[in-house]
């Protein structure tokens, strides 16, 4: 069998996202009409293999509990759990921390993901990619801009086996276009040995300071359980002529900050409309409702006005009205949002409860290339890409608001741009 660890992070980490975070973990945040992993736990959901999925994190108990129920009942097949780190360890130290848990019913394959990452999941392929090559992890990897690459885990590999010759977490200096995605499976000895190397090289270390009498790093406890998967687990692996790369054939993004939901939102409603998704909203046809432009997904409880125009990319979520007259494009408009006529949503999120008046232009820039771009520097300013507004927003009438973060429980009564509103 199959388990999955689903890597959730904690409430110090959701900063960039700011100020949508302030009101729901980021990794519970809708994209697409769904919290952002929720798409992996789908992907993982068609395997047949998957037994258990394992979220871990340093989130309180209670943040998980009511959307791990929902998935029970969704994927009734999967067992769910949340494992709560007592602080910070690391991508690798819940996993080793939890490990009896994780290897209990003895799986063969261990998948961790990233859960601030989206991408198209073709797991199954990279299962069976991981089987046939029988070495002990598979990662997912992807091109970016050369410019880009330092960013993230760059990898060279073999072109004919796959084999990751080299990895290196964040090159200060150009290694490799190939990055790490965040999306690995390996084989449970191969994770767990690896691991428990890298604990006693470690361990191993702190004698030596004692030795030297070097007292300080040795008292400070809380910090020996923390490891890192890309350092203590991949590169090591990587040494040892143990890790392949399976280069996904389709697209892949980061979600840091609240801007990247919006091209997240864009890719999985693309997505969707491939694989012809029942949970998109069809095209405006004959019927008298409103104008609907390429992928979009309307929550059913949301009222639009039949005379509105909404799409490409737009998610929708419950209890929203939408007024006469208006258009909404590349954008999440989230549950309870009130949208009085004739006004404008262009690349932008729209907080929880958020009320825009008549004649109101809510505009971000639509951003390009695959990292989260969260600002575009103009001449040394730095300005939002995405507008995002916060919870309970209130914007007058005939305002304008173009690429600005806009701080929860706001009113606006004139225009602003590229701004940060507090
Ligand atoms: N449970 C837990 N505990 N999860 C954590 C912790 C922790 O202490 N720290 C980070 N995470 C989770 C985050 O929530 C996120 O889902 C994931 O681990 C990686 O986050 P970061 O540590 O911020 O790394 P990164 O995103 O900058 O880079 C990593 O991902 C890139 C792909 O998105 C690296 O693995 C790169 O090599 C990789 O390219
Ligand atoms: P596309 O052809 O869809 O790519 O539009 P565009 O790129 O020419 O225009 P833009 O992205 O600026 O605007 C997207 C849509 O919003 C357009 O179809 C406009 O009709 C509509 N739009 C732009 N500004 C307003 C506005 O102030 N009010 C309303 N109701 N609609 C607007």
């Amino acid at each position: 069998t199959v388990k999955a660890v689903i890597l959730v992070g904690g409430p110090s980490r959701g900063t960039r996202f700011r100020p949508l975070s302030m009101n729901v973990p980021k990794p519970l945040f809708p994209v697409a009409g769904r919290p952002i992993i929720w798409h992996p736990i789908a992907a993982l959901a068609k395997l047949k293999q998957v037994t258990e999925i394992l979220l871990v994190g340093f989130f309180e108990d209670f943040v998980f509990r009511e959307f791990l129920d929902s998935c029970s009942a969704e994927f009734p097949n999967i067992h769910f759990k949340y494992l709560r780190e007592y602080q910070s360890l690391g991508t690798a130290g819940g996993i080793y921390h939890f490990r009896n848990e994780i290897l209990r019913h003895s799986p063969q394959h261990i998948f961790v993901l990233h859960a601030d990452v989206c991408c198209s999941y073709p797991l199954a392929e990279m299962l069976a990619f991981h089987e046939a090559q029988g070495r002990g992890g598979t990662i997912m990897g992807t091109r970016v801009e050369r410019d880009d690459a330092h960013r993230y885990g760059c990898l060279v590999a073999d072109t004919e086996t796959n084999e990751v010759l080299h990895y290196v977490e964040k090159p200060e200096t150009f290694i490799s276009d190939l990055i790490s995605c965040g999306v690995g499976v390996f084989k449970y000895s191969a994770l767990f040995d690896t691991i428990r190397a890298a604990l006693e090289a470690r361990h191993q270390q702190m004698e030596e300071d004692r030795a030297y009498e070097w007292p300080s790093r040795s008292t400070e406890t809380d910090d020996y359980d923390v490891l890192r998967l890309e350092q203590d687990v991949l590169r090591p692996l990587a040494a040892d002529h143990q890790l392949t790369v399976y280069v996904t054939p389709s697209f892949w993004r980061q979600i840091k900050s609240a801007g990247s939901a919006i091209p997240a939102n864009a890719a999985y409603l693309d997505q969707m409309l491939q694989s012809h998704s029942t949970a998109l909203t069809p095209p405006s046809s004959a019927t008298a409702g409103p104008e609907i432009v390429g992928a979009v997904s309307i929550h059913p409880s949301a009222r639009i006005d039949p005379t509105a125009k909404i799409g490409p990319h737009v998610s929708i979520g419950p209890r929203v009205t939408v007024g006469p007259g208006v258009r909404v494009k590349n954008s999440i408009l989230l549950d309870g949002v009130d949208i009085k006529p004739n006004s404008c949503v262009l690349n932008s999120v729209i907080g929880w409860r958020s009320k825009l008046g008549s004649w109101v232009r809510v505009e971000g820039t639509p951003v390009s290339g695959r990292h989260d771009l969260e600002a575009i520097t103009n001449a040394g300013v730095k300005n939002q890409s995405i507008t995002i507004l916060g919870q309970e927003v209130v914007v007058a009438d005939e305002c304008i608001i173009r690429n600005c973060i806009v701080l929860p429980n706001k009113e606006l009564r004139s225009s602003f741009h590229d701004d940060i509103l507090m």
